[in-house]
This record gives C-alpha cells, sequence and structure tokens, in this order.
C-alpha cells in the first residue's frame, strides 16, 4: 500500500463520517443557534459531509512515517485549537521572531523563518540536528496563543471593500485611531492571523501545516530547512508533497463551514439590561470604533455565507497598540500593531491577549495603549457597576 495515502483523509474516516452524521442529523435551520464546534446552519448536505471529514482530517493525529516534521510544533491541528472544542484555542504557545529595522519587517527565512519550531522528529534528532533556536538575528519575539477558528468562512466573505472604508492610515478624522489594511508577503490584502499577512483560509492551512506540522504541501511541495539549513538525507523519508490537495480542500472547508459563537444568553431580566447597558458603555468609551460590532458578507456560492451579518467586533484592521504589547513584525505590520481581535466567542475564553498575557478583560483593556489609549483612559474612570455591566456584555458576546 502507498504510505503516501495514510493521511488521504478520506479513507480514513469513511466509517467515522457515517456514524457522526447519523448522530449529528442535519444542521438546525432555524433557532437556536448552532453550539460551538457545530456547523453553520443551512448547509447543503454535501456541505455537512465535507464539514465533518474535514473535522476529522483537523483532529487527526500524524506521525512522522506520514510526514509529519522533521520539525514541528504540534502532531495534529486540534493539538492547538481544541478549547474548549475543536476550533478553539489552546494552552500552547508558538515561538516567533522576527527582525525589525528602519521601518521593514524581516521574516528571517534565511534562517529558518519567522516560527521557531519546538520539536523534531526522532529521525531529525537521530542526525543531531533540530529543534530550532532563536535567530541570532532577531531583534524581536513573541510566544503566540492560538487565535479560536469558529466562523471564518464569514471573516472571509466580508469584501475587502467593506473592511477599506474603516481603514484611516494617516487618520484624517483626527480621532487618534488609524487602521490599515493587513498585507500578505506577496502584497495583497490580509484579513487571516494575527498580523493580517493571509489573503484566505486555504493559503492559512496551507501555511499551518508547513510551519506547526512540518507538512509539504502542493503549493509548497519542499521541507523547511533547520534555521536554514537543509535536512539531511533520510530525516524525512516521505516523498512531496505529503498531503495532497484533496485533504489541504478539506481543512479548509471544515473551517469555512465552522459556526460563528452563539451568543450567551442572559440568565436573567437583570442581567439582561446589564448586558444592554454594557453594549452603551462599549460604544461611549470607543472600543467599537476597532471592534466593529457587525460586518456582511457579499453575495457567496455557498448560500449559508451569502449576504448575512458577521457579528465579529471587529474591523480586521491592523492598529498600533503601543509598547506594551510589541511583539514580532509582520509582512505589512511592525511589532506594535496587530489586528483587531474578534470579540465574539469571548465567554469561552480564559486568557487573552496576543500572547495570552492577560487572565481577566480588565487587564486585556488595561494593556491598550498607542491608538487605544483614549478608549483605555475612559475605561479607567467608568463606575464600578459600568464595568460590571461591560463585562458582562463580553462575556455574553
Ligand atoms: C502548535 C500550535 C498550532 C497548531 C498545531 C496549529 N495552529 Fe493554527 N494557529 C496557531 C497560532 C499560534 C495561531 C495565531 C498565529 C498568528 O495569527 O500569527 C493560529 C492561527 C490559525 C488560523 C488563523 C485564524 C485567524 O484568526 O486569522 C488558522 C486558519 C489556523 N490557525 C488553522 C490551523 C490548521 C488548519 C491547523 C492544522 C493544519 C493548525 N492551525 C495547527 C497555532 C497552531
Ligand atoms: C485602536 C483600536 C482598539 C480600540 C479602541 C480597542 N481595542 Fe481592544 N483590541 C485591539 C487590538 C488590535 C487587539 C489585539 C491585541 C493583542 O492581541 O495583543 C485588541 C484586543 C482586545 C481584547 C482581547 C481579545 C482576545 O481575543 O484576547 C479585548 C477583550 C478587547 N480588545 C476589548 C476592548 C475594549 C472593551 C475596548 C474599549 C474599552 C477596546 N478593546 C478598545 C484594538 C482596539
Amino acid at each position: 500500500m502507498n504510505r503516501r495515502r495514510a493521511w488521504d483523509a478520506e479513507r480514513a474516516v469513511t466509517v467515522v463520517l457515517a456514524v457522526l452524521i447519523a448522530a449529528c442529523g442535519p444542521a438546525p435551520t432555524s433557532e437556536p443557534p448552532p453550539a460551538l464546534g457545530q456547523p453553520l446552519a443551512g448547509l447543503q448536505e454535501r456541505e455537512q459531509g465535507r464539514f465533518l471529514l474535514g473535522k476529522a482530517v483537523f483532529e487527526r493525529l500524524a506521525t512522522e512515517e506520514e510526514g509529519l516534521g522533521p520539525l514541528y510544533n504540534a502532531p495534529r491541528c486540534s493539538g492547538c485549537h481544541d478549547d474548549p472544542v475543536s476550533g478553539g484555542t489552546s494552552g500552547v504557545r508558538v515561538t516567533k521572531a522576527t527582525r525589525w529595522e528602519n521601518g521593514r519587517c524581516d521574516l528571517l527565512h534565511d534562517v529558518g523563518g519567522d516560527n521557531i519550531q519546538q520539536l523534531a522528529t526522532s529521525l531529525l534528532r537521530a542526525r543531531g540536528m533540530g529543534p530550532e533556536t532563536l535567530p541570532e538575528t532577531a531583534n524581536n519575539r513573541a510566544v503566540v496563543l492560538a487565535t479560536t477558528l469558529f466562523g471564518l468562512g464569514l471573516v472571509e466573505a466580508v469584501p475587502v471593500a467593506a473592511l477599506e472604508r474603516f481603514a484611516d492610515p494617516e487618520d484624517r478624522d483626527g480621532d487618534g485611531i488609524s487602521g490599515r489594511l493587513g498585507t500578505t508577503e506577496a502584497g495583497s490584502p490580509g484579513r487571516f492571523g494575527r498580523k493580517a499577512d493571509v489573503a484566505t483560509i486555504r493559503d492559512f492551512v496551507d501555511t499551518a501545516l508547513r510551519f506547526e506540522m512540518g507538512f509539504s504541501t502542493p503549493d509548497h511541495p519542499f521541507e523547511e530547512r533547520v534555521n536554514g539549513v537543509a535536512i539531511p538525507p533520510g530525516a524525512d523519508p516521505m516523498p512531496e508533497p505529503e498531503i495532497d490537495d484533496r485533504g489541504v480542500d478539506l481543512l479548509a472547508e471544515y473551517l469555512r463551514y465552522l459556526a460563528p459563537p452563539p451568543r450567551t444568553e442572559a440568565s436573567s431580566e437583570a442581567e439582561a439590561d446589564s448586558i444592554r447597558r454594557g453594549g452603551a458603555v462599549f460604544r461611549e468609551v470607543g472600543c467599537a470604533s476597532c471592534h466593529v460590532p457587525e460586518l456582511r458578507t457579499d453575495r457567496h456560492d455557498i448560500a449559508a455565507l451569502s449576504r448575512v451579518p458577521v457579528p465579529l467586533y471587529s474591523d480586521l484592521l491592523l492598529h498600533d497598540l503601543g509598547p506594551a504589547l510589541a511583539g514580532v513584525c509582520g509582512p505589512g505590520a511592525s511589532p506594535t500593531e496587530h489586528r483587531t481581535a474578534r470579540l465574539w466567542g469571548l465567554g469561552s475564553r480564559r486568557v487573552f491577549l496576543h500572547d495570552g498575557r492577560a487572565s481577566t478583560l480588565e487587564d486585556a483593556i488595561d494593556l491598550h495603549g498607542g491608538e487605544a489609549s483614549e478608549a483605555r483612559s475612559l475605561f479607567s474612570i467608568l463606575s464600578a457597576p459600568d464595568v460590571r455591566s461591560l463585562i458582562l456584555f463580553l462575556r455574553s458576546l
């Protein structure tokens, strides 16, 4: 049997699929909204099938015989995206390093790239190499927490023009908040990744396969280098690419069909009032200037993604939050610029900000600086009941 087919999703999960479809039944087409980790409501049967197949690939533990490594950070996607369910975040932190000089970002490709892989397969270690070390030429680093992946299909379906409407790179309106569209390494508009440097879900899947799991892909059919040094013969015997187009497509479709987090119902009338008040406070202190409550998708071939609201609480643009939150740079972003975090699903999260350094929402807000300084100042003089309402509101999103 061809070992390369070992990661062939369809063969591996046909049985699982039959069982899962029987267990889940068709996705609900009306209220209540899909629970965390479920597919979008209103998907066609074929799309639901692809969702389940893709989910199985996402959760599948890969071995080095199948193409994992030789450098990697975890042996499966869900290893970093499973809290509280598949598609979520996790406690794993990925180490990144870059060089920022004269307003330009160097992703350090010649010494192994910005993702410092923490693990090496036994075959590589047996040859005395790996894992990676921080390149000496790096002048900034960050430990980055995995984002949640819920609702990414909706995020992808928002037209670039809608994001451009919020951008104000020169701050012409003088409100202290600029906001720039992120750019990919190739120079096109980006929206995925914390530096908004990836344009599509499929491109991010390709990146994650290569940098987090060490899989060569049809778009990049070669192995990464270990801090810039080619891997020795025999350290990775699998022929390239180690995953085929079908596997990459299934992963992308799983994420495209993953429903956004449902809002949390208030447990009493008083709580509902407080959440409403919190929403008003959120707008009054200027949080909504960056955390734009709702965007809209364009017409889309997938009916469930066509012309629907996207209540993500982000403009998907880059903002400078000041030196306290500095991390690595990106192709179109300085070390202090970050894509506005989506606030939907905050209720299921435990730590906040790109590196997870804040363990309460209050701390996360306190650490906002730069373009968000005024909003943070207004937050700091809110009355205690208003702060409580704001936090309740954030937790309900
Ligand atoms: C070792 C941990 C790790 C593994 C394994 C991992 N990821 Fe991630 N993922 C991250 C981190 C960290 C980020 C945020 C990085 C960034 O944005 O720069 C992320 C972000 C993403 C995003 C971007 C979401 C957004 O907010 O724009 C997608 C899509 C994604 N991962 C998909 C995958 C897929 C598919 C796999 C498996 C092939 C995978 N990830 C495996 C850690 C991981
Ligand atoms: C100038 C734009 C801007 C303003 C104004 C702003 N934020 Fe943010 N916010 C961001 C960016 C960018 C991030 C991502 C920072 C990071 O990951 O380190 C973020 C992150 C967050 C997070 C962490 C989310 C997560 O997933 O970890 C919370 C919570 C948050 N903001 C709430 C607020 C609240 C509440 C206000 C109003 C008091 C506010 N923000 C005002 C841009 C802004």
